[in-house]
């Protein structure tokens, strides 16, 4: 075999986190010659999953306050001495996203057979906390998402009822005349403000309507609102009754990105964990006839020549950072998956939104952004049965550890119907803050640089554009072939991996 510094390289991708790994899918079949480093020893960058081990150490080396731009910083373990089960018997997330069944990316994965080696598991209801009153103690209602939810729901008045439905009839047609031009003079307004002028929605329906765009500061406009609302219901019932939005079993995007790495290796790509980029410099050309132009020194000291280069950036350069707070509780939260839906499959995951005001730090200083918990139970291969983990997160700020830290004890609290929150209910806890970008590529010549991946709790397809420019550059103008992006052939047999395993 040709030894890697003699090889001609195609592309050199660094980083197999969901971006690079979804490109080294779509280069899967391409013929090209593919170089696959990470300076990590796992797969799946910042979307990566960890056993308890892989969590602590990972923590330990992402300590730092992040004030160097780090997309990761504030990292801290704490555990209970005992309850744990064995610790690799967790996969906890770094950054659990939601896929909604009308996503690109779960087309994009059918289209390139790659969905079936994951498993998709349903994301259930979503629930907001309703903090204590002198009348009740703290509550998580359910938020209705359908005709018939908004029927069958008790709580909401029957008035309010009717200016729901008007308002979720919009939303299945917002784009079309004559409802655009309802909301076009409206486009960058905030969307609470428009649900009241315009459909008389009061407080508590805003705040739902809010909670399902998952927005992270709760400051959604208008058009985004009603595209991300939009996506929601039109995913309803897509792959199923009763659901919207799917999360791979196992870690979520983590089993995407390695999913993607698999079927580029069958294609022959060639794999180095531990490997990351020292040098990048551009090649003499004494030989017209080569086309190479970059000549990469890896960490390994090894000399490697490619004609392209395609990376994920490595500093924040955005302003908009989160703080992550996940817990693993032996709590009982089976009563979050109860089954709403006749004939639905048994939810895996549930979405709780603490809107902003509704939890305080124990100096009385209340939230000022929303906190989302995604509860997952031991569905997704997270943790032990009997166990869950719940991921929460919020808009970082002085506070929001102790924000999080609270909404995680009232939200077992309110599960448990007790009125006061225990002060330890977890068994493990790995909080953390991250830093997020906005999809889009910059290419500079021959290298690519993939941004940070965003911080939102639902994936956003426009990665994927990211993902098929950066595809576009490798191809350039050698896709002779015609490849069309992402669609494949069956393999005889199916049996791709039948080489890899
Ligand atoms: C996805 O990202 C784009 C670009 O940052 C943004 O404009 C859009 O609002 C996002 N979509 C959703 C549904 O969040």
């Amino acid at each position: 075999m040709e030894s890697l510094s003699d090889t001609q390289w195609d592309v050199v991708i660094s980083g197999t986190g969901l971006q690079q790994s979804l490109l080294a899918l779509a280069l899967s079949r391409s013929g090209k010659n593919i170089l696959h480093v990470d300076p990590n020893d796992y797969y799946g960058g910042p979307e990566a999953a960890f056993s308890l081990p892989e969590a602590d150490e990972w923590a330990e080396r992402h300590r730092a306050d992040g004030r160097d731009g780090s997309l990761f910083a504030g990292a801290e373990v704490k555990r209970e001495a005992d309850g744990l089960a064995s610790p690799r018997a967790y996969t906890l997330a770094l950054a659990p996203q939601l896929i909604h069944s009308r996503s690109k990316l779960v087309s994009q994965l059918v289209d390139s057979k790659a969905f079936r080696h994951i498993e998709f598991l349903a994301v259930g209801s979503f629930f907001i906390y309703q903090p204590p009153s002198e009348a009740s103690s703290a509550s998580l209602s359910r938020i209705p998402s359908t005709r018939e939810d908004v029927f069958s729901n008790t709580a909401i008045p029957a008035r309010s009822k009717r200016s729901l439905m008007k308002f979720l009839k919009f939303v299945l047609d917002f784009d079309s005349e004559p409802r655009t031009d309802v909301w076009h003079p409206h486009t960058d307004e905030p969307l609470d403000v428009f649900l009241a002028s315009q459909f008389k929605l009061d407080s508590a329906l805003q705040s739902y309507i809010i909670t399902l765009t998952l927005s992270q500061d709760g400051k959604v406009s208008v058009k985004d609102g009603l595209t991300t609302i939009h996506r929601h219901l039109t995913s309803m019932g897509v792959f199923g009754p009763g659901f919207a939005a799917v999360y791979p079993k196992w870690g979520g995007l983590s089993e995407v990105a390695q999913v993607g790495c698999r079927a580029a290796a069958v294609g022959g790509a060639v794999y180095m964990l531990g490997t990351g980029i020292k040098h990048v410099r551009k090649a003499q050309s004494e030989d017209a006839q080569t086309e190479a132009n970059l000549e990469i020194e890896l960490t390994n000291d090894m000399v490697v020549n490619t004609k392209r280069l395609v990376k994920g950036s490595e500093q924040s350069t955005a302003s908009q950072r989160i703080s992550r707070l996940t817990a693993v509780t032996k709590s009982d939260f089976s009563s979050l998956f109860e089954l709403q839906t006749e004939g639905a499959p048994i939810p895996a995951v549930t979405v709780v939104a603490f809107p902003a005001g509704s939890v305080s730090t124990e100096e009385g200083k209340s939230s000022e952004y929303p906190v989302y918990a995604l509860v997952h139970s031991s569905d997704t291969g997270e943790c032990p049965s009997g166990q869950f983990v719940i991921y929460l997160t919020t808009v970082h700020d002085a506070s929001s550890k102790s924000i999080l830290e609270k909404a995680l004890s009232s939200l077992v609290a309110a599960v448990q119907g007790d009125d006061e929150a225990s002060p330890s209910p977890c068994i493990y806890q790995l909080y953390y803050d991250q830093c997020g970008g906005t999809p889009s590529l910059v290419v500079d010549d021959s290298t690519a640089t993939f941004p940070l991946p965003p911080v939102d709790l639902a994936f956003n397809d426009s990665i994927l554009d990211t993902v098929q420019e950066a595809w576009n550059m490798v191809m350039g103008g050698s896709n002779e072939e015609g490849d069309e992006y992402m669609k494949f052939d069956d393999r005889e047999g199916g049996n791709d991996d039948d080489a890899f395993d």
